[in-house]
């Protein structure tokens, strides 16, 4: 069975990836106590380390998992470290505050730790930009980019995966992902009369149909629009559950 040390693991969506593919996720790390409430809420029996991750030496915080795990694992245990640094500042969706060295920083560090803390197996996560395919091509790190909805994923979300070994060749899901309408209507949401187009929520002018897989889901997108009118309307939360999750009704 695999053991999973998830860094930077948020609310828990990779840790929840992993345990239902059979994985055990046995130490969660991140900044953000409510996060890690709600992670530990969903994982129990795994630790939860409120830190900051970033401020010292890579080296001290691999050596404090390699301890942890030798401590709360049988001899020989396959552990696997997964990492998704923070890619707000690097991320198009968040053109305004921008600042592509300071993001790159902490992915810098998650390798650094990666390296120094030499576990059977490991991922990092980040968004698909120019400077995040610099920095593991000069780390020589091997990665893909995956599209979320050619995997089935009922949003449009990209991004790089980069890992210990050669991940597969992802086939392409043989089940289409479910276009917005759908996901709507899994959620018993209709869209009001006028209301016709799909867009990202920024201030570029975005479209995408109804009956297209949706953008990415971010506190801001995405919106129905209402050409004729200029106004926007915002998903309900169900539907957002929907777009998230694959599930729904
Ligand atoms: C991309 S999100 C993680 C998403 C999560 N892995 C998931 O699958 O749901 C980045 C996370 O990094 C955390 N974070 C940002 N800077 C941090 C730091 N210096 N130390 C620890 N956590 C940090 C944020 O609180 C956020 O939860």
């Amino acid at each position: 069975m695999l053991h999973v040390i998830d860094l930077f693991c948020g609310a828990g969506g990779f840790s929840e990836g992993a345990r239902q593919a059979g994985a055990v996720v046995v130490l969660a790390v991140d900044c953000w106590r409510e996060a890690l409430d709600v992670h530990a809420a969903n994982h129990p029996d795994a630790e939860h380390w409120c830190e900051e991750i970033g401020t010292g030496d890579p080296a001290e915080l691999a050596q404090r998992l390699r301890a942890f795990a030798a401590n709360a694992l049988p001899p020989g245990a396959p552990v696997h470290l997964h990492a998704s640094p923070p890619c707000q500042s690097l991320s198009k969706a968040n053109r305004a505050s921008r600042d592509t060295s300071g993001g790159l920083r902490l992915t810098r560090f998650a390798l650094d730790v990666i390296e120094a803390a030499r576990f059977d197996s490991w991922t990092v996560e980040q968004v698909s930009a120019p400077a995040v395919r610099g920095l593991f091509d000069a780390r020589g790190v091997l990665y893909r980019h995956l599209a979320c909805d050619k995997l089935g994923v009922p949003s449009i979300r990209r991004r790089l995966i980069a890992a210990s070994e050669t991940l597969e060749d992802m086939q392409e899901c043989i089940d289409r992902p479910l276009t917005l309408r759908q996901a709507m209507d899994r959620a018993d949401m209709s869209a009001p009369p006028g209301f016709e187009v799909q867009r990202d929520g920024s201030t570029k002018d975005t479209r995408r149909r109804l009956d297209d897989v949706s953008y990415t889901v971010t506190t801001r997108s995405p919106i129905l629009w209402n050409d004729a009118r200029r106004r926007e309307l915002s998903l309900s939360i169900a539907t957002i559950k929907v777009l998230q999750t694959g599930r729904g009704r």
